[in-house]
């Protein structure tokens, strides 16, 4: 008798990927107790595994594939970034990683431009005024904000498959739109009318600056205490990618000081934590790493990690590979 191979999921899958996987060719178990497997009882579950489905919270390192041990072949990220993966230990231990790039870019831009336009038109310090119960009435000044639409220019620090889609959403709203990165000079951007530009000319030029990068040791504080010197003033940081792409204590005096005017965070530097000066401050915008909470986005990323566990278990390469190996 042949025993299937089984495959982990590090969290607890929705009713719909429990019916797909009981029709798969490998056995499957997850975690049950609701959300994200924590990392000691992963390290247990993982154990004799052939395929493991992590979130970007699980580092998968040394550790954790010495816990799998030999027979894991394939570590599929729920999730688009994949700086959570040791890529030098998992060419060492022969495993493959993949991740769900495509289909978390339309929700990401929804929230990157959520955020765009609640920091300008400062709808989270308007919420937050009107729960206070204090006594108001219609002013001419009262918390005017950036007019996005009045030919503004947004900086895309990382034009990818994300940033386009944060550009389309940007010029229906007549944003001017310059960026960084290899596709700013692609022809699909080049339609669109987006101006390719270096980093420091972006960060000078731009009223909005929304970040699109992956977090690399190349990104990592990217946009520093200097880089925020450089940036207009007045003008607001979004921030959709990852939070070490940002020195957060360089923001917090930026925007305690008014050198910019607002912030717009999903991610964070030290996530979950929140540096407790920009819990402070009215001119940010925070939600908890929202960027693909879609309904359909979600099913789509776990179905997408779930086609890559699948490819690699019957010998094939995976549609999203992100290791030299297949
Ligand atoms: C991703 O896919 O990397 C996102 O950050 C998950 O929300």
């Amino acid at each position: 008798m042949t025993t299937l191979p089984r495959v982990h999921l590090g969290y607890t899958p929705t009713a719909a990927t429990v019916a797909k996987v009981s029709t798969q060719a490998w056995r499957t178990d997850w975690y049950r107790e609701g959300g994200v497997e924590p990392r000691p009882v992963l390290l247990q579950h993982v154990a004799g595994a052939a395929g493991v489905v992590t979130v970007l919270t699980h580092e998968v390192d040394d550790e954790f594939l010495q816990a799998a041990g030999p027979q894991l072949r394939v570590v599929a990220n729920m999730a688009v970034g994949f700086d959570n993966f040791d890529l030098a230990a998992l060419a060492n231990y022969g495993v493959v990683g993949t991740n769900t790039p495509g289909v978390v870019d339309a929700a990401t831009a929804d929230l990157a431009m959520a955020l765009i336009l609640a920091a300008a038109r400062r709808v989270a310090e308007g919420d937050r005024f009107l729960r206070t119960g204090v006594p108001w009435s219609w002013q001419p000044d009262m918390m005017v904000g950036m007019d996005v639409s009045a030919n503004r220019i947004l900086g895309i620090v990382g034009l990818g498959r994300i940033g386009m889609a944060v550009a389309r959403r940007a010029r229906a709203f007549d944003m001017r739109v310059i960026a960084t990165g290899r596709a700013a000079s692609d022809e699909p951007a080049r339609q669109l009318g987006v101006e390719p530009v270096s980093l420091d000319s972006l960060l000078r030029r731009a009223d909005v600056v929304s970040l699109h990068c992956p977090l690399t040791a190349a990104t990592h504080h990217l946009i520093g205490r200097e880089e925020l010197e450089v940036m207009k003033p007045g003008s607001i940081l979004v921030n959709t990618s990852r939070g070490p792409v940002v020195d957060e204590q360089a923001l917090v005096d930026a925007l305690q000081t008014g050198k910019i005017m607002g912030a717009g965070l999903d991610v964070f530097e030290h996530e979950p934590a929140v540096h407790p000066g920009l819990l402070e401050l009215e001119n940010v915008v925070l939600v908890p790493h929202l960027g693909s909470a879609g309904d359909r986005t979600r099913q789509e990323m776990s179905d997408r990690a779930l086609r890559n566990v699948a490819a690699v278990l019957a010998g094939e390469r995976p549609q999203d590979l992100v290791t030299p190996i297949a």
